[in-house]
């Protein structure tokens, strides 16, 4: 049976930061990105967000940026970076969020990691993703797990969050499977391959 996933991935455009930057004030987002509400005019700090390092054994590298597209509704919901990536290295971090309240909960941001670890692993020929994430964060841990992600460290302390506590982060990672994507449907491209390719 064809699988048509809730989202796609798209480059990321300007009119749609703009669109998350006045999103970002959105309490859970706080909350679950450790960050301080970006201003309008703040594109820049919000894009260094975005391509920021965290896992401690990643390395500085290019960005790939996207959209998550509600495929419903042609909407940008949120977005998703890849991070890190460089020659001869075999891993990336990720990033993402659901930027609009309205569509968390409902499969899009797992939907939307799912196509990201396909593209990582078919196209970009990578073999590791890792990513951090809160320890509170047990939407976000529990979306990951059911991808294939497994906790692999805790750095303690280790984020500033904006009221000036320290926070806990898991290190979570996704190794792909010799000849599949980490044991989810690969059988089929990757169905947003195309939209993708334009993004590099
Ligand atoms: C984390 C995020 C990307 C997940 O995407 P989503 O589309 O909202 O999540 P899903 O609808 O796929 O649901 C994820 C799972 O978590 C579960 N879940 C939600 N809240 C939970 C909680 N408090 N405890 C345990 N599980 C929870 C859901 O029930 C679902 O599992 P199920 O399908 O088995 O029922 C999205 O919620 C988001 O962007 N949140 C705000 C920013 C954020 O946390 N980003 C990640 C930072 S590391």
């Amino acid at each position: 049976m064809q699988h048509n996933p809730l989202v796609y991935l798209a480059p990321l455009r300007d009119e749609h930061v703009s669109r998350y930057l006045t999103l970002s004030a959105d309490p859970i987002l706080i909350a679950t990105m450790g960050w301080e509400p970006f201003k309008q005019e703040e594109v820049h700090r919000f894009r260094a967000y975005m391509e920021s390092i965290t896992v401690p054994y990643m390395q500085s590298g290019r960005t790939v940026a996207f959209s998550i597209m509600s495929r419903e509704d042609q909407t940008p919901v949120g977005y998703l970076s890849l991070k890190g990536i460089r020659n001869g290295n075999p891993g990336a971090e990720v990033g993402l969020a659901i930027m609009n309240s309205a569509y968390r909960g409902r499969g899009l941001g797992t939907e939307a990691l799912r196509e990201a670890t396909e593209y990582a692993f078919a196209v970009l020929e990578l073999s590791l993703l890792a990513l951090t994430v809160f320890t509170d964060n047990l939407g976000a841990i529990r979306s990951y797990e059911k991808l294939g992600f497994t906790k692999t460290e805790l750095l303690i302390d280790s984020w500033s969050l904006p009221d000036g506590t320290l926070a806990d982060m898991w290190v979570m990672e996704l190794y792909r499977r010799s000849g599949r994507t980490s044991g989810n449907r690969c059988d089929t491209p990757p169905s947003c391959l195309d939209s993708l390719s334009q993004a590099q």
